[in-house]
């Protein structure tokens, strides 16, 4: 024979499931959350259609539906409406996430609870630190540290197992791991937002936060999107930092660092399907470019395949559904 027989494995569906080499699990994903103060509010996010900011009784009610579907974890963001230059809002014990975290601990069992440990969506500027007046209103990496700290242990307090810092300060780890650590909080793990790239695909996000920076963008702290041996520094660091599980954000157009990431360093890793990617993919499904439930498979699928362990989709629910049918 001349040839290697490959076609012969394609030839019927079972054979090809049995040796499909990727194996997509609703035990993957990983269902963000908009969560917002008020009493029964669905406020439906509209750059990013099926998403929702939710107040508290509603986030229950959704959160259980998607445990029941067999997602095992939430991440939470708060919807802020009282923002001021040092996102003091964000550290607030009866803050909208910190009253979420406990309810959710209370109402729904095994379920991982994460939260986004950030600034943006709390300070009017729209920046995830606190601003140096001195130095060009650039973000000042080391007071936004201290900011950062109070805002995990006031989600380490309410009861989150997983604090996500998002701000790409050097040293946020491990500001996190010590405050945490002082305050009797060693079980509370730490999932590190560590190659977080300034990308253009978090635009409906910050829709559903409202934290446009008001003035210049993210490029002073977030990650150049051109470079990749960068991302290992970063991702490298905050393991030695403390992370307990390491991310890739974007996901889509940043498959090469989930492989490299997942090649390099042996820790759970996340990538973060976002806003953009999410977005995209709805509309144009509703425009009937493509068929959704197939594409949003084959995505979710690259993503695991490239080499996440974890992924954070807002396509959660509905890929669960699919999953099972
Ligand atoms: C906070 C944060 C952002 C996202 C997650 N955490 C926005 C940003 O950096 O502008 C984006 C998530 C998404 O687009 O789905 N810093």
């Amino acid at each position: 024979m001349a040839f290697v027989r490959l076609r012969s494995l394609r030839k019927n569906a079972l054979l090809r499931d049995l040796v499909s080499e990727t194996k997509l699990a609703t035990g993957d994903f990983i269902m963000p959350y908009f969560v917002s103060e008020g009493k029964n509010k669905k406020q439906p996010i509209k750059s990013m259609p099926g998403i929702y900011r939710l107040s508290l009784e509603n986030l229950i009610r959704d959160a259980k539906e998607t445990k029941s579907l067999g997602i095992k974890a939430v991440l939470l963001f708060g919807v802020s409406t009282k923002k001021d230059i040092y996102g003091t809002e964000a550290y607030r014990n009866d803050g909208a996430v910190q009253k979420a975290i406990k309810e959710i601990k209370k109402n729904i069992k095994d379920i991982v609870v994460i939260t986004d440990v950030c600034l943006c969506g709390y300070t009017t500027h729209g920046h995830c630190g606190i601003l140096n007046a001195k130095r060009g209103a650039n973000v000042d990496n080391d007071r936004t540290l201290k900011i950062l700290a109070k805002v995990a242990l006031s989600h380490a307090e309410a009861g989150a197992d997983l604090v996500a810092p998002s701000a790409m300060m050097d040293g946020q780890v491990k500001t996190i791991r010590d405050a945490m650590d002082k305050h009797g909080l060693e079980e509370t793990g730490i999932l590190a937002y560590s190659a977080k790239y300034a990308s253009n695909f978090y635009g409906p996000f910050r829709e559903a936060l409202d934290s446009r920076p008001q003035f210049g963008d993210r490029r002073s702290y977030q990650m150049d999107f051109r470079n990749s041996d960068e991302a290992l520094r970063e991702i490298g660091q905050d393991i030695n930092e403390g992370a307990d599980i390491v991310m890739v954000k974007p996901a889509l157009g940043y498959l090469d660092i989930i492989r490299r990431a997942k090649q390099d360093f042996n820790i759970p890793l996340a990538a973060y399907n976002v806003s953009g990617e999410y977005s995209l993919v709805k509309l144009g499904s509703a425009k009937g470019l493509f068929d959704e439930k197939k594409i949003v498979l084959e995505i979710l699928t690259s993503i695991k395949r490239a080499g996440a362990d974890l992924i954070i989709t807002y396509h959660a629910k509905e890929a669960a559904g699919w999953l099972k049918a």
